[in-house]
């Protein structure tokens, strides 16, 4: 399908001339911004807030807060001094050291930012987890990275498996009225009188900031390591590919649960010393408009799903709401229908520029930015500084519209440096000198790249990626699940919607409602986000002579499409 292009914004934008920067650029440019290239140490939370702190935006707000219940706001001095502070509850309540992995567990609220730069200050690796999280996928992260100490909420305190977590030392738990008992520790009883003050733990580039788990195809989740030096490309694709100036007000609806939360919802505006919106609570229309209106939000980065949702809810609710502070709107996570772009210039009269990346890249790498050309349904081109390519399997790159595997050459400063202990892992990622994405593209002729699936299994359901093989696991714990296949079934508003194939043990006879208790299962024990939507029982699952699920069968069963080599099967 052709789409007509939509033509470049004129205006002054922070990448002024594409082809130009391409040509030219050098990562080195970016360094001299930051205090280490005279000191040679680092720290990316005070490069993020008590720079600007320290200097002319003392005064400037950092951050707007609103949920169900608040409604606040903090200037970047005031974020200095409250992450601060609850750095100085981590030093003194729990043995945390440079390098331990401290993991938040709890919703969106100013303290959980606080939490995450403060325990940052101390050098500490920061593993978020998403709220939705139930005990198991919990336990996973925190023994895979043998994490020393959590922050939750009472709330999720009881999803966190303490007795079973042997590496973990202290839970420090977020609420009122908590009971300092055994591991426990009350955050707001020490949190009011903390010091102000804080000796910050400079480190090198090469230690670790961030440890982001996601899923594969296979196995268990796995731990993307990113370093202090990832802040490099933050910096500068929150300046190319956010276009954040000095006066934007700028939301990012992601949850830090998720790489875009963490990397565009706090490092890439606060580096530049932009003003950043966080909303808590769940996704509704009415809110989100009110919240573009009540701060004048001028450049707002959501999902695909998230603007399918926003169409379904109606044009005539975008009238309600003076939306006119927009100027620049972006969207990652999965394909971005042209008809979504389309809305968007109907209802915002702005495009909605796509950006593709991964948990792995730890950054922007392909997308659309405003001084070019969007074609509609493309992720864009790559940022200056990054080639990326369609190779084969052995490395080879492919001519202009040969579809393959998206890769990138090897060295841009946000790559993750480790899959937590699994260099094996690590290693699978790469051919060569090519990093492979996992995604299958093609580029045309004037080098836009034009997603189109995943390689592997991996299912991306609103905009969220979940391994078939950790639900698979997980549902055959039901005492009715014999065998279970998991793929993902193409669906308008999420993308992709879970889909189970599940064969039951003898005894258990097929009905509706088995298959809601098969699906509360798995919310209750794995996450609201993993648990298929569809259940189908079959007799007998496709499965290669090995044993292992073919679910390229399932899909194509799904889909109604030839099956394909059917050589490995069973019978
Ligand atoms: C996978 C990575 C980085 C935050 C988002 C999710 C898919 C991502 C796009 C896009 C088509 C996309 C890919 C990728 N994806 N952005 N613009 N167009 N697909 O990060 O959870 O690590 O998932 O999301 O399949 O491999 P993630």
């Amino acid at each position: 399908m052709k789409v007509e292009a939509l033509p470049a914004i004129k205006g002054n934008h922070n990448l002024a001339n594409y082809e130009e920067a391409y040509a030219s650029f050098d990562w080195k440019e970016v360094e001299e911004n930051f205090s280490w290239s005279k000191t040679g140490k680092i720290n990316a939370a005070y490069e993020a807030i008590d720079r600007h702190a320290d200097g002319a935006k003392k005064n400037k707000v950092a951050l707007y807060y609103r949920d169900a219940n608040r409604d606040e706001k903090y200037t970047f001095e005031e974020m200095k001094e409250l992450s601060n502070k609850a750095a100085n509850v981590l030093k003194q309540h729990t043995d945390l050291q440079k390098g331990d992995r401290v993991f938040v567990f709890m919703p969106r609220s100013p303290e959980l930012y606080f939490v995450i730069l403060g325990a940052i200050k101390l050098g500490a690796i920061v593993g978020p987890l998403f709220e939705a999280f139930m005990e198991s996928a919990v336990k996973d992260r925190l023994e895979d990275s043998e994490a020393k100490v959590i922050v939750t909420t009472k709330e999720l305190l009881p999803r966190v498996p303490i007795d079973e977590l042997p590496a973990l030392k202290h839970v420090v738990v977020v609420g009122e009225d908590v009971k300092e008992e055994g591991k426990i520790i009350d955050f707001f009883a020490h949190f009011e009188n903390a010091s102000k003050d804080l000796e910050i733990e400079w480190v090198d580039r090469r230690d670790g900031l961030l440890l982001h788990y996601t899923s594969g195809s296979t196995g268990k989740p796995k731990g993307v390591l990113h370093v202090h030096n990832a802040m490099i490309q933050h910096y500068q694709t929150a300046k190319w590919v956010l276009d954040l100036k000095e006066e934007d007000i700028y939301w990012c609806t992601a949850d830090p649960g998720w790489v875009t939360g963490t990397v565009y919802g706090i490092f890439g505006p606060w580096l530049l010393g932009v003003t950043n919106v966080i909303v808590g609570g769940r996704f509704s229309p009415d809110y989100w408009y009110e919240t573009i209106e009540k701060y004048g939000v001028t450049v707002w980065y959501s999902a695909p799903t998230a603007f399918r949702m926003l169409m379904s809810a109606g044009d005539e609710l975008v009238k309600k709401y003076n939306l006119s502070s927009l100027r620049h709107i972006l969207s990652v996570g999965e394909p971005l229908n042209p008809e979504v772009i389309r809305w968007g210039m109907k209802v915002f009269n702005k495009r909605i520029h796509d950006t593709w990346w991964m948990t792995e890249t730890g950054g922007h790498l392909i997308c659309n930015y405003p001084c070019m050309d969007i074609r509609p349904g493309s992720m864009g081109k790559p940022i200056p500084g990054v080639k990326a390519a369609i190779i084969d399997d052995h490395g080879n790159e492919l001519p202009p519209n040969r579809m393959g595997n998206l890769a990138i050459k090897k060295g841009w400063p946000s790559m993750m440096q480790a899959i937590w202990n699994n260099p094996e892992k690590y290693e699978s990622y790469f051919i060569g000198d090519w990093y492979v994405s996992g995604d299958s593209a093609y580029m045309d002729e004037d080098g836009y790249f034009w997603f189109q699936g995943r390689v592997d299994d991996v299912i991306m359901t609103s905009g969220e990626r979940v391994g078939p093989f950790e639900v698979e696991s997980k549902l055959v714990e039901h005492p009715a699940v014999a065998e279970a296949g998991v793929i993902g079934k193409p669906d308008p508003v999420r993308g992709e919607i879970i889909k189970a194939f599940v064969a039951l043990r003898s005894g258990y006879e097929a009905s509706e409602d088995l298959k809601e208790d098969i699906r509360q299962f798995v919310k209750k024990g794995l996450a609201a986000h993993a648990a298929p939507r569809e259940i189908e029982f079959c007799e007998k699952l496709p499965k290669t002579r090995s044993g292992k699920i073919m679910r390229r069968v399932l899909k194509a069963w799904e889909l109604n499409l030839p099956t394909g080599d059917l050589s490995t099967l069973e019978d």
